[in-house]
């Protein structure tokens, strides 16, 4: 396969964690914690495949409305991952951001972010990305605001407002928009994710579970993106 045909950015929508535990007689944080461990194998195999940006659904705005005992189990997951990570990081050479508004997590999962992001930001291998509290309507709201507190401020006219400068209001203005976004389990849908970026991302869907997700399936994704003929409104 050439290599021009490996998309740069890949985006992933983890489902199917709850689904892998029940049929394993497990409690759906089972099924989350499998999860955060195929994460980081996939962030190597990402590496090892060429892809540049990963970019990972974890925890979506509305992900708050499940049953509390989930939603304490999922925090206790980002909390750890985000402690345990730097050292893995540092040794890939991975830089990690994390997209969404962080505001609403708990103080010392903000800090841990934080210090993340700090240790990593050298580093120039895959550049990965976890969406955390994350809804694209409340990413693109949280940009509209910031542009028209600046309209409003007199630093920016109106009519100066172009796609451009909207990009560099959200989240992900430092990432180029993704060229294939992954969903696994079955369903087809987008919940929310990156609304704006996607407007040329091939998407991709597998019946796998995200718990059985390994490099074999990252590779399949990726042949079926290789055989895609990517037109952008032009013939
Ligand atoms: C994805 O798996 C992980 C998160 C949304 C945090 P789910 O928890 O959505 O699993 P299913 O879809 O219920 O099987
Ligand atoms: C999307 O999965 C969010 C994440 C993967 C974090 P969900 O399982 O929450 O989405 P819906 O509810 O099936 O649309
Ligand atoms: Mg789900």
């Amino acid at each position: 396969m050439s290599n021009c045909k490996i998309p740069k950015h890949v985006a992933i929508i983890m489902d199917g964690n709850g689904r892998w535990a029940k049929r394993k007689g497990l409690p759906r944080s089972a099924g989350h914690v499998q999860g955060g461990k195929v994460v980081e194998q996939i962030l190597e195999d990402a590496r090892d495949l060429g892809i540049r940006y990963l970019t990972v659904y974890a925890f979506s705005t509305e992900n708050w409305s499940r049953p509390q005992d989930e939603v304490k189990a999922l925090m206790k997951l980002l909390r750890e991952y985000m402690r345990t990570s730097i050292k893995k990081c540092m040794k890939n050479n991975v830089r990690t951001r994390v997209i969404g508004d962080r505001t609403k997590l708990d103080k010392d999962i903000i800090e841990a972010i934080e210090k993340l992001e700090d240790a990593t930001k050298e580093n120039t291998g895959v550049q990965f990305t976890i969406a955390i509290n994350y809804g694209a309507r409340d990413e693109i709201r949280r940009a509209v605001e910031a542009i028209a507190g600046e309209v409003a401020a007199k630093e920016l006219a109106a009519s100066e407002v172009t796609e451009e400068v909207i990009n560099d209001h959200l989240d992900t203005r430092e990432l180029p928009d993704p060229d294939l976004l992954i969903r696994t389990c079955g369903e087809q849908r987008i919940s929310n994710f990156l609304l704006w970026q996607c407007a040329y991302t091939e998407f991709y869907y597998t019946d796998k579970a995200w718990p059985d997700f390994d490099k074999a399936e990252l590779q399949k994704a990726l042949d079926a993106y290789a055989d895609r003929d990517r037109r952008y409104g032009k013939v």
